[in-house]
């Protein structure tokens, strides 16, 4: 057996691994299928077979910021802008109790139309619908994120995208990566269930720092890691660039899982977006989440931050049915809890 095989057999036990063996690991792709199964080890020792299905609802495509890989960006001119009603948004969550989904995901761009107000009266209905709530809604004040909390929220979802600073300042040219971490540790001490994640393969990102996003997942304790590969957007100062490989970012995901047994781990739609089976692969790669596009036809096809989404040529209905099949097939159960993190070190 090669040391970096007996490397990674370590690792399923001590779920410790240097930032140079990371990068190893990372380089050679020889162990690539030897990596992705210790991960589906591990994420059946810990989280078992459950996959916990995620109702997520794109509430508005309105952002403030000028993240240079999104496609929503605030400079694209060409994106029809839109934001729901409340009552869209229940008449969703509605759809999602129908199919059997115990946790809605309100996701939208940094929108300062939906204030704190808003939020919480957002969030208590939610609630009392029966959900358990994420947001991934942006950065915000210490006050606003306990205010939610306080209303009812239960997780949030806020990727660091990248922990090398240089490469966060030019991808985010009106953001600061301090606040960034502030606002993850504030939602940590808050006491989220905090998920974050990256990009894997944006222009100029390097294997050191993939190494090093790993690590600091699991510095920051974090419960859910979200990762997916960067997809070039149309209308982005990133249009012409290389994109990054679904490879690379199951190897980041498996690796993740090796070092962090315990959360909770989507198969992302990026990772479905660059291979029709992406998330198969991925559930069977260290992943136990998916988070179902519940967002109704006309507004999807609008919350492009990527472009080819998987899901945009199904409703819901169909894609619900054609996953949970999915799942079944390959020996899977749907989740019938929360799918909270459960500590089970
Ligand atoms: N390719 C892949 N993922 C993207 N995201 C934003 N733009 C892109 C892109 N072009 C991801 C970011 C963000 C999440 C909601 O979508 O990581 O956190």
């Amino acid at each position: 057996m090669t040391d970096l095989k007996k490397l990674i057999i370590t690792a399923t036990d001590s779920h410790v691994l240097s930032e140079a063996q990371i990068i190893d690991i990372l380089k050679d792709d020889s162990i690539n299928d030897f990596l992705f199964s210790a991960a589906d080890e591990v994420r059946e020792k810990y989280v078992g077979n459950e996959v916990h299905l995620r109702g997520l609802i794109e509430f508005s495509n309105i952002c403030k910021c000028s993240c240079k890989y999104c496609g929503i960006r605030k400079e694209n001119t060409l994106v029809q802008r839109y934001r729901m009603t409340e009552e869209k948004i229940f008449a969703l969550a509605q759809k999602a109790k129908e199919y059997g989904y115990k946790t809605i995901v309100l996701q939208s761009g940094e929108d300062s139309f939906f204030s704190k107000e808003k939020m919480v009266s957002i969030i208590k209905k939610i609630k009392d619908m029966g959900f358990a709530l994420t947001l991934s809604i942006g950065e915000k004040t210490y006050e606003e994120y306990k205010e939610y909390k306080d209303a009812g929220a239960d997780r949030y979802l806020l990727r660091i995208e990248t922990t090398d600073k240089n490469l966060y300042q030019k991808m985010h040219p009106d953001m600061s990566f301090e606040n960034r971490i502030r606002c993850l540790k504030d939602l940590k001490k808050l006491g989220y269930e905090t998920g974050t994640g990256c990009l894997v393969g944006l222009p100029e990102q390097s294997i050191e720092s993939l190494a090093h996003d790993i690590l600091f997942f699991k510095e920051l304790d974090a419960d859910m890691i979200g990762l997916g590969p960067f997809i070039p957007a149309p209308d982005t100062p990133l249009e012409t660039e290389d994109g990054g490989t679904l490879t690379m970012a199951l190897k980041v995901m498996a690796l993740t899982r090796l070092l962090l047994p315990d959360i909770n781990i989507p198969a992302t739609t990026a990772m479905e977006t660059l291979d029709p089976d992406g998330r198969l692969k991925a559930l069977q790669s260290g992943a136990n989440v998916v988070m179902p596009n519940i967002t109704d036809e006309e507004c999807k096809h609008k919350y492009t931050i990527y472009p080819g989404k998987a899901g945009l040529n199904n409703t819901a209905d169909e894609y619900n049915r054609s996953i949970m099949l999915k799942i079944k097939n390959r020996g899977r159960i749907i989740a019938s809890g929360f799918g909270f993190r459960f500590r089970n070190l």
